[in-house]
């Protein structure tokens, strides 16, 4: 059985004040989070920590409102972005008159996992690593606060023990103010992903953005299992484009490609080639919560594993994964 339940986590009552149940005023909620961060931040300066999913653009469209050129924007490219995203995601937020910086901060994640294979050491280290790159930004720019797009999920999962999700400290007892120097603001921390996409819409995010699929902090790295390193996670990431563009038409909540530490025999040009096994996992689900595997049709798996085995060198054998959450989660460390 699932060990966590979602209403232990949030407060019950500024939930009942905002929600009146499962649906969100969302146009109370904005104006009481602008509110909130207003007071919070007063004359000081805060960083907005942007992955350019809907959860921290929603996040960062909130305290622009708020705070307007007192937050400056930051992006990390850690390197296990999904293809072109830093570039995507500058151009979405320079439309919407907000500037975003970009730290390339490849070489610090890649160096932090190396030689990590076992998934909860990884996420640490992603963990660890994230914060640690906003502790220069922070120090940089003489801010106090970093505002983050943590929801209600990442909250339950990491305190309920299922997983470390990137972007938990204060509420597992680790103090960010300790720790990093700053003070954490988490605007969006009693929602899910779908009342995260209502207040993504009222903020005026495009569609691109408030309906886009989930994609977790620690980017490609919870889709490779054992070591991640820059040319595993291209793999990925190649395979990532075959799925979006081959799945995109059944809309799903999330679609992905896994890189498998095993490997399979195939062959190439008829010899044997001992080669990578890659996953396809796409779910159904509103809160990501629970989740069930997407019906897709066979003639979309087949061109999805033609278009693998043909497109990326190294791969012989492509799966689909059919197993609801729970018993497994959606990512796969
Ligand atoms: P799981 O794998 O726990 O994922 O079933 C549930 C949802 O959360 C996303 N996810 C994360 N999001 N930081 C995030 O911001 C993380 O560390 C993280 N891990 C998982 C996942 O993509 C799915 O939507």
């Amino acid at each position: 059985m699932f060990p966590v339940s979602q209403k232990n986590l949030v407060n019950e009552q500024s939930r009942q004040q905002i929600f009146g149940g499962e649906k969100v005023d969302v146009k109370k909620f904005i104006d009481q989070k602008v509110e909130e961060v207003k007071k919070t931040v007063g004359s000081e300066r805060a960083i907005s920590a942007l992955s350019g999913g809907v959860d921290s653009s929603a996040c960062t469209v909130l305290a622009h409102w708020a705070i307007g050129d007192s937050m400056k924007v930051v992006f990390i490219d850690d390197g296990l972005m999904r293809e072109g995203e830093p570039q995507e995601v500058k151009k979405i937020f320079a439309d919407l008159g907000i500037k975003v910086d970009i730290i390339h901060a490849q070489d610090d994640f890649f160096v932090a996992l190396k030689e990590k294979i076992d998934p909860e050491e990884k996420r640490k280290a992603f963990r660890n690593t994230f914060y640690s790159v906003f502790k220069q930004a922070v120090l940089d720019s003489g801010a106090r606060f970093l505002i983050q797009g943590t929801i209600a999920a990442d909250i339950i999962e990491t305190k309920g023990g299922v997983k470390t999700q990137h972007n938990i400290l204060d509420q597992i007892g680790i103090s960010a103010q300790e720790q990093y120097g700053y003070k954490l603001i988490e605007p969006l921390r009693d929602l899910f992903k779908h009342q995260v996409r209502e207040v993504a819409k009222e903020l005026g995010l495009p569609e691109t953005i408030h309906q886009r699929m989930p994609f977790p902090g620690p980017g490609l790295a919870t889709r490779v299992v054992g070591e991640v390193t820059p040319e595993r996670v291209e793999v990925v990431r190649k395979a990532t484009v075959i799925v979006e563009e081959e799945i995109s038409g059944l809309k799903p909540f999330q679609a992905f490609a896994v890189l498998l530490s095993d490997k399979g025999t195939g062959i190439d040009e008829g010899k044997r080639l001992f080669g990578d096994i890659i996953i396809v996992r796409s779910v159904e689900s509103r809160d990501a919560m629970t989740a069930e595997p997407t019906p897709i049709p066979w003639e979309i798996l087949m061109t999805i594993s033609r278009r693998m085995t043909k497109e990326l060198p190294n791969v012989v054998r492509v799966a689909y994964e059919i197993t609801p959450k729970p018993p497994a989660t959606i990512e796969y460390i």
